[in-house]
């Protein structure tokens, strides 16, 4: 079995020899550079882009020809729907089933595709004895669950959803009240700690819903959680949004603010149960601004949609997937290959997806609580004659420290490279997808050709207080 890495170290391998060649031709000529190759299956563009692109799958359904055709032409990444459950691994205590999750497992690993696991402690779909238990008992059999499940998968994993939806909904910011809950506040760190001796080669997540909104509180209570499990140590990797959209609870505006917040954390953000319930072009905008949202956000690593088809989803009246209950490829389809192909992007962003990785090194680790913040929706270029602009937003602030992203578009020449003078009082050593020298940040090796009107961003974490937005020099 060639390992999906490998897979996509090829493509890459391929790609950046042309890549090379094109940067060269950019560099001696100052051409702009043409677009890539365009990746004709959703794993394809996103691998493009450093991304997975997964699905959730039904051990039940990989017999039929259609669902499993779909699945492993489309997309690198699956998660067990329902296989990996409390309920469906440990039916009697201490007593372990595995047959349907190792189906998925076995299946996706046989075909080349990383595996997202789902979940390990959660107040939901618990077997009837885990339901009626508590307290210390009730600590020590979630703690053996975590430990048995991580244990029999591990070196399979690409990341666990460790804990699943232990915030309540509304504006309290509590916890939910759950049986785990009452154990002790710990017993969320307790299971991240288990899961990492465990396999410690997994990325270890949290994973909720109704966190996408960065004004609302539960999202808050999400984002201290996980600045306060980094400051002191706790192993965590990884946020799960798990993005399920709707008219109750519709894609917001400052999504992309709540997916960088969270990365500048020091964390990887995965989308990891998307469905948009919708139908046509109304339905396929959404899906690509979610899209570019995430290519926006260098640590936003990978989305999961929540189903194959609309019939499959469990908001199937919704009909809130990419493929019809026919397997027909949806608008929504379209628009999120264009999107992760570069060609449609709602807001005027291009994500570079460097093969290096030029992850934030320095955790920010605010002790207060940040300032939800205003969406940095980008300007549209307000220089479009000119070589270059660049608009400067904060998506997050926080008492001694802010995070800055700056958005640079080309103008109607297009560019080779480019310089953005940062405002004066900045002060940063910590940026990403640019090189910084003082107050002056030029483009990454990667990022820097941009063709008419194209753009790209880079971000950064400042310190002390937070410039106010708007227009830096660019040449
Ligand atoms: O398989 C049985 C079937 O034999 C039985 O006849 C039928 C009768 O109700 O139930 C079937 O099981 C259902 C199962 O889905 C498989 O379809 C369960 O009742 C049903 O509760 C279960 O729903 C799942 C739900 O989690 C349970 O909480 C959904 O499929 C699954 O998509 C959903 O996934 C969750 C994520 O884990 C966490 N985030 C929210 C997301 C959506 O609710």
């Amino acid at each position: 079995m060639t390992p999906p890495s490998t897979l996509r170290r090829r493509r890459h391998g391929a790609r950046g020899a042309a890549a090379v060649a094109v940067l060269t031709l950019a560099v001696t000529a100052a051409v702009a550079v043409p677009a890539q190759a365009a990746g004709s299956t959703l794993k394809d563009a996103a691998a493009d882009r450093g991304r997975y692109f997964g699905v959730a799958i039904a051990a039940n359904k990989l017999s039929d020809s259609t669902y499993s055709t779909i699945a492993n032409r489309e997309f690198n990444s699956v998660t067990a729907e329902n296989e990996m459950k409390l309920d469906a691994t440990e039916p009697s205590q201490n007593q372990f089933n595995f047959t349907n999750g190792d189906r998925i497992v076995d299946w996706a690993l046989a075909n080349g595709k990383t595996v997202r696991g789902h979940t390990l402690a959660w107040h939901s779909q618990q077997p009837g004895w885990m339901q009626n238990m508590s307290g210390t008992a009730l600590r020590a059999a979630m703690l053996n669950h975590v430990t048995q499940v991580a244990t029999h998968y591990r070196g399979k994993i690409h990341s666990w959803d460790v804990v699943n939806e232990a915030f309540a909904d509304g504006s309290s910011g509590a916890r939910r009240d759950s049986n785990l809950q009452r154990t002790g506040d710990d017993w969320i760190e307790a299971a991240f700690r288990a899961a990492r001796a465990a396999d410690p080669g997994a990325k270890l997540c949290y994973n909720d819903y109704n966190t996408d909104n960065w004004n609302w509180e539960k999202t808050q209570a999400v984002y201290s959680m996980v600045r306060d499990f980094k400051a002191r140590g706790v192993p965590i990797d990884c946020v799960g949004l798990q993005s399920h959209f709707n008219s109750g609870s519709p894609y917001p505006s400052n999504y992309r603010t709540t997916l960088s917040s969270f990365a500048a954390l020091g964390v990887d953000v995965q989308i990891t149960e998307l469905d948009i319930e919708g139908s046509g072009q109304t339905q396929a905008e959404t899906y690509a601004k979610v899209v570019a949202d995430c290519l926006a956000v260098t640590r936003c690593t990978g989305i999961t949609v929540w189903g194959l088809r609309d019939s499959d989803s469990w908001r199937s009246s919704g009909t809130p997937l990419l493929f019809d209950s026919q397997g027909n490829k949806k608008a929504a389809y379209n628009a999120v290959l264009d999107t992760l192909n570069g060609g449609v992007t709602p807001t005027p962003t291009q994500n570079p997806t460097p093969t290096q990785n030029p992850t934030p090194t320095q955790n920010p680790t605010p002790t207060q609580n940040p300032t939800p913040t205003q969406n940095p929706t980008p300007t549209q270029n307000p220089n479009p004659g000119g070589a270059c602009s660049a608009t400067l937003t904060v998506s997050s602030s926080w008492p001694g420290g802010y995070q800055g992203n700056v958005t640079v578009t080309a103008g109607s020449s297009g560019i080779s490279g480019w310089r953005v003078t940062l405002p004066g009082g900045v002060s940063t050593n910590n940026v990403w997808n640019g090189q910084v020298s003082g107050s002056v940040v030029t483009n990454a090796p990667y990022n820097g050709s941009l063709g008419s009107g194209q753009s790209t961003s880079f971000g950064f974490i400042g310190q002390g207080n937070a410039p106010s937005g708007g227009t830096l020099t660019c040449s």
